[in-house]
């Protein structure tokens, strides 16, 4: 028999003889094996990879997002590991995610669509992390989210357009956040939020801040320390549920500070200490429904 006829007789031999080892129940065993490897891939070191539950990789030894990780994780939690940058894209390998959790993860900068395709992450939590600055488009084009939470981090300032065609959303929390000053256009292109929770402690709104922010349940300010309410604070706001200023020391109140406010079912100004109003027209110009 020449050479490469018989090499191809032994494989066929070899397959058949793998072939009937499949029927053996030694070999189903194997096969049951092999088939729980495909289902549940490759699962890096630093990580726990059980199904039906949340892919776990909270080990400080962990820098970055892991690459190897099966594209069907709907949760992940990377608490804890030492991500430091985020970088545009870096979860886009991760297409089912429903739940993401970032909380303690040392991390200092989002680059912008740091979560884009994402299409069905519904919950997103950073806590406890030094991340100072919401880098513009940061969290832009999270299109079905429900909560954003970015609680207890040392962020000082959001930049315009950090959150950019997200719409729909349910909670954008800030709480206990140093944010001293809201920048023009930080919430542009957001629309249909039912809340927005901001830190105590602001000492400055932009003219246009809240621009471009359309479609608002729920927009609370309260415990800030302003020197004043300056002209066109409002601009741009549209269909706000309640908008409630509280608590706070509002300095003067500048002509058209409520300049470009459109369309208010509510708006509550309580325990406020006002220095001076050098005007306040409210009822006409904005539609606002209750004060
Ligand atoms: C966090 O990141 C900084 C650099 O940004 C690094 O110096 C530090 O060691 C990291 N800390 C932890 C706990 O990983
Ligand atoms: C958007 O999210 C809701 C749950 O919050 C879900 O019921 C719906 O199917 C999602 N839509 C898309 C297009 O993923
Ligand atoms: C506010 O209303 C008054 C009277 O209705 C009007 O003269 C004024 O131009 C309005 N201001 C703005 C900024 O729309």
């Amino acid at each position: 028999m020449p050479r490469e006829m018989e090499r191809m007789w032994v494989l066929l031999v070899r397959s058949l003889v793998v072939f009937a080892a499949w029927s053996t129940h030694a070999a189903a065993v194997a096969r049951a094996q092999l088939l729980t490897s495909a289902l549940v891939p490759a699962c890096p070191a630093q990580c726990i990879c059980l199904s039906q539950s949340p892919v776990v990789c909270n080990s400080a030894t962990l820098r970055g997002v892991p690459a190897a990780l099966s594209s069907s994780v709907m949760q992940l939690s990377l608490s804890r590991a030492d991500l430091r940058v985020l970088r545009s894209d870096a979860f886009a390998h991760l297409r089912q995610l429903r739940r993401l959790s970032l909380d303690a993860c040392n991390l200092t900068r989002i680059k912008p669509f740091a979560f884009r395709g994402l299409p069905r992450l519904n919950e997103l939590f950073i806590q406890h992390t030094p991340l100072t600055t919401v880098d513009a488009f940061a969290f832009a084009a999270l299109q079905n989210i429900s909560s954003i939470v970015l609680s207890h981090n040392k962020i000082a300032q959001i930049e315009g357009y950090a959150f950019a065609g997200t719409n729909f959303i349910k909670l954008i929390s800030l709480r206990n956040n140093p944010i001293k000053r809201i920048l023009a256009h930080a919430f542009s292109g957001l629309n249909d939020v039912n809340q927005i929770e901001l830190p105590s402690g602001i000492r400055s709104i932009e003219p246009q801040a809240f621009a471009g922010l359309e479609g608002v349940g729920v927009l609370e300010l309260a415990y800030m320390d302003l020197p004043a309410l300056v002209q066109d604070t409002f601009f741009g706001m549209t269909r706000i549920g309640r908008l409630a200023l509280r608590e706070s020391d509002l300095g003067v109140i500048r002509a058209g500070a409520f300049d470009g406010l459109r369309i208010v079912d509510t708006l509550e100004m309580c325990n406020n200490k006002i220095d001076g109003i050098e005007e306040l027209s409210l009822i006409q110009n904005n539609s606002v429904h209750t004060f």
